[in-house]
C-alpha cells in the first residue's frame, strides 16, 4: 500500500500531467487561429501524451491499493505573444513538469519505496524526450524567424507528427 505521503504526491502528478494536457490542448486552438495547422495537430497528439501519462499514474496509483483523488484543473493561458512565444511555454512547461518528476522519484527513495522508485524511473526517461522534443522545436522556430517559407515547412512538418501508438506510450500504461 502506498504511503500517504507518497500518494498524495502522486495525486498531485496526476493533477500536473491532467494540467498539462490542457494547456497543450489550449495551444491547439491557439495555433489553429494562427493557422499553422501542423502545430495544432503537433500538439493534439501531444495531449493524447499527456492523458497516457496521467492514465499510467493513475492506474499506478489504484494497483497500489491507494486512493485516486481528483482536484480541480487550473485554467491554462489562451494566447500567447506570438507562435515562438508559445513554443517557449511548452519547453518551460516541460522543464517544470522534468523537476516535478524529478521530487517525486526523490520523495519515493526517501521514503523507501522502491516499487515506485522503479515506476517513475519510465517518467525520469520520458521527461528526456519531452524536453527534447520542445527545446528542438523552440530552436527550429527561432532558425525561421522573419521567413515565412520556413514557417510553413516546419509547420507542414510538425503536423507529420504521428499518433501516440498503442504499441508505444500507451504501452507502458
Ligand atoms: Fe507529461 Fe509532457 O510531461
Amino acid at each position: 500500500m502506498l504511503k500517504p505521503e507518497m500518494q498524495k504526491a502522486f495525486n498531485d502528478q496526476i493533477n500536473e500531467e491532467l494540467f498539462s494536457s490542457y494547456l497543450y490542448a489550449s495551444m491547439v486552438s491557439y495555433f489553429e487561429q494562427q493557422n499553422l495547422k501542423g502545430m495544432a495537430a503537433w500538439m493534439r497528439v501531444q495531449v493524447q501524451e499527456e492523458l497516457l501519462h496521467a492514465t499510467k499514474l493513475f492506474g499506478y496509483v489504484l494497483e497500489r491499493d491507494g486512493a485516486v483523488e481528483l482536484k480541480a484543473i487550473a485554467a491554462p493561458t489562451a494566447a500567447w505573444d506570438s507562435p515562438l512565444d508559445a513554443w517557449k511555454a511548452a519547453f518551460a512547461h516541460e522543464q517544470h513538469i522534468t523537476a516535478c518528476i524529478s521530487d517525486l522519484h526523490s520523495k519515493a527513495v526517501e521514503l523507501k519505496d522502491p516499487a515506485s522508485t522503479i515506476f517513475l524511473e519510465w517518467f525520469v526517461t520520458e521527461q528526456v524526450e519531452e524536453e527534447s522534443n520542445a527545446r528542438d522545436i523552440v530552436a527550429q522556430m527561432e532558425m525561421v524567424q522573419g521567413a515565412p517559407g520556413g514557417l510553413f515547412m516546419l509547420d507542414r512538418e510538425l503536423g507529420s507528427r504521428p499518433a501516440p501508438a498503442a504499441g508505444g506510450n500507451a504501452a507502458a500504461t
